[in-house]
């Protein structure tokens, strides 16, 4: 007889799909009522194989829910000076509400400098230290994507954060920072762990939520993971096999947690979402 509880999968695909649908409603009527089209411009230097996917599947999710987008493909040469100019050129443009700079940049590009460049209020990825800062203090205005979409897939389990205790794995600027201030905000006990972490394992045996964000196939085992923990898997890697796997044990965190997000189809699809609800929280604070 088989006994093993398996924990409620969470559909980021589908909550994505809701999140679309909410958006394309506001998005009809801020232009019923102001007459403006949301508008996004990505900015994409070189051909970054990964890049060049990640900013059509950006661009397509745009027109999908009505938002007008730009694309500005530049060669792998451009100066950091030729980017500068096109960021101050898209910063006094009026049908320009989000500009995104697709990350990576190439190497003789100062990538904080033209991070900062950016408006803060066009800063529709949540990276310009005005947002970070904004965002550390408790009053976010445009926030990071990945983590903004995790706190959704979060909300949907109907899981109360207060007093739970939270371990982010992993310290990025775009996902584990921001995802430990909004765990944070929601009154969750957070613990960040990285790669210098002493007992990572004993860590993750005490999270009641667990945010996995390390970019290692498989790393954390089914059994480090707490019996009923929510269980939200940011990574994205190819197994031995050629598989797509997160940074979780799926199979045996399955058996532990009350909630999971599957990769793919977990945090993923809440990415791209969530940039274009950043875009319409943008548009709308232009009017
Ligand atoms: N490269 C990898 N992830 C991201 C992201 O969220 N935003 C941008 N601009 N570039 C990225």
């Amino acid at each position: 007889m088989e006994n093993l509880k398996t924990a409620k999968i969470i559909n980021g695909k589908e909550i994505a799909a809701q999140v679309r649908a909410e958006l394309k409603s506001e998005i009809e009527e801020l232009k019923n009522k102001t007459g403006t089209t949301p508008g996004l411009t990505v900015v994409l230097v070189g051909e970054n194989p990964a890049s060049v996917v990640y900013v059509r599947n950006k661009i397509k999710a745009c027109e999908e829910v009505g938002i007008k987008s730009v694309q500005h493909k530049l060669p792998e040469t451009t100066t950091h000076a030729e980017l500068l100019a096109l960021i101050r050129e898209l910063n006094a443009s009026k049908d320009v509400h989000g500009i995104l700079v697709q990350l990576p940049l190439p190497k003789q590009i100062d990538e904080e400098e033209i991070l900062e460049e950016i408006s803060p209020s066009k800063d529709v990825d949540g990276f310009h230290p005005y947002n970070v800062g904004r965002l550390m203090i408790g009053n976010p205005v445009l926030q990071p994507c990945t983590p903004y979409g995790v706190m959704r897939l979060i909300e949907s389990t109907g899981v109360d954060l207060s007093g739970k205790d939270a371990v982010v794995v992993g310290r990025s600027n775009i996902v584990g920072k921001p995802m430990a201030m909004m765990l944070l905000r929601r009154n969750a006990t957070v613990t960040v762990c990285h790669s210098k972490t002493k007992d990572l394992a004993e860590r993750i045996k005490k999270a009641d939520i667990l945010v996995a964000a390390i970019g290692r196939a498989e790393f954390i085992k089914g059994e480090w993971v707490k019996e009923g923990a929510v269980v939200i898997d940011v990574g994205m890697n190819r197994s031995q096999d050629g598989k797509l796997v997160g940074d979780v044990d799926f199979e045996g965190a399955s058996e532990r947690a009350s909630f999971i997000t599957p990769v793919p189809g977990g945090v993923g699809p809440m990415t791209i979402a969530m940039l274009l609800k950043n875009t319409v929280e943008a548009a709308r604070r232009s009017k």
